[in-house]
């Protein structure tokens, strides 16, 4: 039986997903909660292999062996560290999570959204998140942002069109799973998108 909190972070790459999931953890600390962070692909040494594998830029692999590589490692993450966790009544925040998949192996990898999520929860032995925050913000302004902080990486090097895919991609997971997607504004400071995350995950406390 499941009796602690799992938060999904979601957002495209640049949003500041993981310096707000530190941050949110650092709260929930402070609220007397036990929290594991942990991030997607990844989270234990066989998905970290499996990590390097499918975002490897010199290995080519069509999109049905990258979304198995995703869900296998999504499954050795919930069976090792995620579901134990949340057995033991811990919070936990999970940097990425199955709408990474939805998003980059289907919206813009052509996969069949409803294969996806299939695959997705036989991997995740059927465990979903109980709130998903998705960091919105248009890609303009988040790459202006990271310019003034003298931040040039792969966000820049795909292009503007490719992340404003990613974001209406989200936009219609948004549409897809109301119950669970929460949608944060990104565009503000670090500061204001803290205290957004926080105003909402008290109502899970
Ligand atoms: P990472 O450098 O951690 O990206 P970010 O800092 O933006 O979170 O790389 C993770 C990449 O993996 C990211 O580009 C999205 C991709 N990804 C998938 O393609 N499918 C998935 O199921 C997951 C979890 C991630």
């Amino acid at each position: 039986m499941k009796k602690g909190l799992f938060i999904t972070l979601e957002g495209p790459d640049g949003s500041g997903k993981t310096t707000q999931a530190k941050r949110l953890k650092a709260y929930l600390e402070t609220k007397g909660r036990e929290v594991v962070l942990t991030r997607e692909p990844g989270g234990t040494g066989l998905a970290e292999t499996l990590r390097s594998l499918a975002l490897s830029p010199e290995i080519t692999m069509s999109k049905r062996v990258e979304s198995l590589l995703h869900v296998a490692a999504r499954a050795d993450h919930v069976d090792k560290v995620i579901r134990p966790a949340l057995e033991a009544g811990k919070v936990v925040i999970c940097d990425r999570f199955s709408d990474s998949t939805l998003i980059y192996q289907g919206i813009l990898g052509g996969m069949d959204l409803d294969e996806l999520e299939r695959l997705s929860l036989f991997g995740s032995k059927g465990l979903s998140p109980d709130v998903t925050f998705l960091i919105d913000g248009n890609p303009r302004v988040l790459l202006s942002r990271r310019e003034a902080r003298g931040v040039t990486d792969k966000f820049e090097a795909q292009g503007l069109l490719f992340q404003e895919k990613i974001r209406q991609g989200y936009l219609t997971l948004l549409d897809r799973y109301p119950e669970r997607m929460i949608l944060i504004d990104g565009e503000g400071t670090p500061d204001s998108v803290t205290d957004a995350l926080i105003k909402k995950v008290e109502k899970f406390l």
